[in-house]
């Protein structure tokens, strides 16, 4: 695995692959790479014959008062899961050269409809950074494929739309969320939580797993479902954020008649924010 700095370098790199009849895949990542990575990256892999990572911390995507400074950057660590998981260049560019004229002149691609509400409402501009970021990216590398995981549900849609109504002939392949035993979702953010509030964290995805039991169970009481999640990750010492009962495609808000659904949340612990998701198949269920 060759690692690169500038887009000049990737861009000689990938064509060179691309000359040899080689397909790419493409893991967009910010970095402090874990299981969940690893596994897209896998994806990657077993899907194209030439796999491009790249880790970029974008201060695009960041609110003023969130953690661009803290964010973990791990960079020889993550280098060497990269190689193991069957990549075969990295992309490790710097601010400077994705920002060359600065940010605030930066053109912007802001996705409508699904990046409204949910992550949205509660982090203004965040799918703008993401999706600016992305299109560059993709413009960058060019991929056939690129992998995506469903923890981040709403990035997923975002990516998808983007892709879509910007004619990018590029197949995106959302892969399935990596938890740990106690069904903590895999998230660099994880890393923020101390012992206490480690030992709390699973109780984000249990109240999905309480409001699908009860979705399941034929409760059609949205409003209700979600007070009690609220109130049941308050008791567990959550700060919820929100919690949504969405369609899964359009992210519509769901109606009694849907049977394909899926549940959102994201709350806090301490200055941590933890996001999830579940999906449900009522008609698999049934
Ligand atoms: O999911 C992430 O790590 C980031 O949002 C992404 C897609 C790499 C864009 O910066």
């Amino acid at each position: 695995m060759i690692t690169v700095k500038t887009t000049l370098e990737l861009r000689a790199a990938v064509a060179q692959a691309r000359a040899e009849g080689k397909q790419i895949g493409f893991v967009p990542t910010m970095g402090n790479l874990h299981a969940g990575h690893v596994a897209l990256v896998e994806k990657a892999a077993q899907r194209a014959d030439f796999v491009v990572a790249s880790i970029f911390v974008n201060p695009l995507q960041f609110g003023p008062s969130e953690d661009l400074s803290s964010y973990p950057r791990t960079l020889a660590a993550d280098q060497e899961k990269l190689l193991n998981a069957g990549c075969h260049l990295l992309f490790n560019p710097d601010v400077d050269e994705m920002y060359p004229d600065g940010m605030a002149s930066q053109t912007r691609v802001s996705v409508q409809g699904v990046s409204e509400g949910l992550c949205g409402a509660s982090r203004p501009g965040h799918f703008d950074g993401v999706a600016t970021v992305v299109t560059k990216l993709f413009n960058l590398v060019q991929p056939d494929l690129a992998v995506f995981g469903q923890k981040d549900f709403q990035q997923l849609a975002v990516i998808r739309t983007l892709v879509h109504d910007l004619n990018m002939p590029i197949q995106i392949i959302g892969e399935s969320t990596i938890r740990a035993d106690d069904g903590l979702a895999l998230s660099s953010r994880n890393g923020y939580l101390d012992a206490a509030q480690r030992a709390v964290a699973p109780a984000l995805y249990c109240s999905l797993q309480q409001v699908a039991r009860a979705l399941d169970a034929g409760e059609r009481d949205f409003s209700k479902l979600i007070e009690t999640a609220h109130q049941q990750q308050l008791a567990a010492g959550l700060r919820p954020d929100y919690l949504e009962i969405r369609e899964p495609n359009s992210l519509r808000p769901v109606t009694v008649n849907d049977r394909q659904l899926v549940i959102l949340a994201a709350a806090f612990l301490g200055s941590t924010r933890l996001i999830d998701n579940l999906t449900l198949d009522l008609d698999a269920t049934a």
